[in-house]
C-alpha cells in the first residue's frame, strides 16, 4: 500500500517506516523537522535498501498536504506528528492544542478532500490518567492529567464523531505505553533535542559520560521498591503493532481505540540494572524528591491487541537497553 507517514523521521515513525518498507510497502515521510534530523532519512534508506520519498512540511500547510496526498496516491495515514513533552506542554499550551489538535484537524479535512480514510493515530496511556484500577484496559475512564494528554484525548473524541459521521472511515488510536530502546542496526533510535526529559535516553547519557548522574524522582512510591513503574515497550515491538493496525484498519472500519504495551511493568531500579548489565558500566544516580505530575504504576492490559490485531511485544527489558545504548554510543 502507498502509506503517508506524518512525523515520520520521529523516533516511533522512523521504526516504523523500516518496517513498512521492508514489507513492501510504498512509504512516504512527511515532516516538519521540529524534532528530528534529516540524516534519519539517509539512515533509512540504508538500513531499508529502498529510497523513500520525503516531504518536509507541516501538518497545518492544508494545501501541501492535499498536494502530497494526491501526488503519491495515498492510502492510509499513520499520523506521529505532534509534540509530546508534558512539561512543555504546561507552559504552553496553546502550542500543543495548535500543532497536536488543529494539525490534526487540517490532516483528516486533507484526507477527507482526496477520499482517504484509513488512519492510524499515535495515542498515549496518558489519556487514562490516575489509574482507578490496575493494568488499565481500554475501558478505563478517560481523565488526564496534562495539557499534552488533553490533546490527544481531544484528538480522539474528534475522530470517535468523525467516524459517527461517516462510518465509511476506518481508524485506529494505537495508546502507546512507553517506547524505548532502538533499531538493531544502531542507526535509528530515539535522540531528543536538549536534555533528555525521559528516563532511558538520560541513563543513556550518564553511561557516555555527558551527565554526571541520574535523578531519580521519588524513591518512597507505593510500588516494589519505592521508585515509578512503567510498562516499558520496545519500538520495533511498537513499529510492528503499526502494521498489524495497518491490516486491521483494511479490513475493520469504525474507531478502535488499542493498547500497545507489553502487560509488565517495571521500576526505575530494574531499568538501571538492565541497562548497567546491558551497557557493562555502573549508572551514578541521585535519589531526588518526586516529579511533579508522576503517577506512581501503570501499565497495560494488552489482551485486545493480542485478540484484534494479533499482536503481542516480544522483546524483554534487556533487548530494550541493549539496542538502546547500543544506538547511543554509536551516535556520540
Ligand atoms: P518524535 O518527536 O520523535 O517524533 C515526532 C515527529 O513529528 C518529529 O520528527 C517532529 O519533527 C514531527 N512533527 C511534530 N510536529 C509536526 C508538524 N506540525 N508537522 C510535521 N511534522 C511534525 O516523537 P515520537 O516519540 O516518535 O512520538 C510520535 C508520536 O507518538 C507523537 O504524536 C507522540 O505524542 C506519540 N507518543 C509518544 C510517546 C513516547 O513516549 N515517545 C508515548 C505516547 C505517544
Ligand atoms: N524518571 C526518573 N528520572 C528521570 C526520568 C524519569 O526517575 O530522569 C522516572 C519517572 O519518575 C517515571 C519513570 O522514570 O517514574 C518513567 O519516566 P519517563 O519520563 O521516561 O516516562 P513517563 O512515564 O513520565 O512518560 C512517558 C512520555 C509521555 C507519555 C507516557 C506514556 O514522556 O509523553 O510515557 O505512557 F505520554
Amino acid at each position: 500500500m502507498n502509506i503517508l507517514l506524518t512525523g515520520g523521521l520521529g523516533f516511533i515513525g522512523s521504526h516504523t517506516a523500516v518496517v513498512l518498507a521492508q514489507q513492501g510497502h510504498q512509504v512516504v515521510i512527511l515532516d516538519n523537522l521540529c524534532n528530528s534530523q534529516m540524516e534519519v532519512l539517509a539512515n533509512l534508506e540504508s538500513i531499508t535498501g529502498k529510497k523513500l520519498r520525503f516531504y518536509e512540511a507541516d501538518i497545518r500547510e492544508g494545501l501541501a498536504l492535499r498536494k502530497i496526498l494526491s501526488d503519491n496516491q495515498i492510502e492510509a495515514v499513520m499520523h506521529f506528528a505532534g509534540l509530546k513533552s508534558v512539561a512543555e506542554s504546561a507552559q504552553d499550551p496553546l502550542k500543543y492544542y495548535d500543532n497536536n489538535v488543529c494539525g490534526t484537524i487540517n490532516l483528516i479535512e486533507a484526507m477527507q478532500a482526496e477520499k482517504i480514510n484509513k488512519f492510524i493515530f499515535s495515542s498515549s496511556a496518558t489519556v487514562y490518567g490516575v489509574p482507578q484500577y490496575l493494568p488499565y484496559d481500554e475501558d478505563h475512564p478517560l481523565e488526564p492529567i496534562n495539557t499534552y494528554g488533553k490533546t490527544k484525548l481531544q484528538v480522539e473524541e474528534i475522530l470517535q464523531d468523525l467516524v459517527k459521521s461517516d462510518p465509511s472511515w476506518s481508524v485506529v488510536a494505537l495508546r502507546y505505553f512507553n517506547p524505548v530502546g532502538a533499531h538493531e542496526s544502531g542507526l535509528i533510535g530515539e535522540s531528543p533535542k536538549g536534555v533528555p526529559n525521559n528516563l532511558m535516553p538520560y541513563i543513556c547519557q550518564v553511561a557516555s559520560g555527558k551527565l554526571p548522574h541520574l535523578n531519580i524522582f521519588g524513591d518512597d512510591y507505593e510500588t516494589k521498591d519505592g521508585t515509578g513503574e512503567r510498562d516499558y515497550i520496545h519500538v520495533m515491538d511498537l513499529a510492528e503493532g503499526h502494521v498489524a493496525a495497518l491490516n486491521f484498519v483494511n479490513q475493520h472500519p469504525g474507531f478502535h481505540a488499542i493498547n500497545l504495551g507489553t502487560g509488565v511493568s517495571y521500576s526505575v531500579y530494574d531499568l538501571i540494572g538492565a541497562f548497567e548489565q546491558a551497557a557493562n558500566s555502573m549508572i551514578v544516580r541521585k535519589v531526588q524528591p518526586r516529579r511533579s505530575g508522576d503517577l506512581a504504576i501503570y501499565y497495560a492490559k494488552a489482551d485486545k491487541a493480542k485478540n484484534l490485531l494479533g499482536w503481542q511485544a516480544k522483546r524483554d527489558l534487556q533487548v530494550m537497553c541493549k539496542s538502546g545504548w547500543n544506538f547511543h554510543k554509536q551516535k556520540s
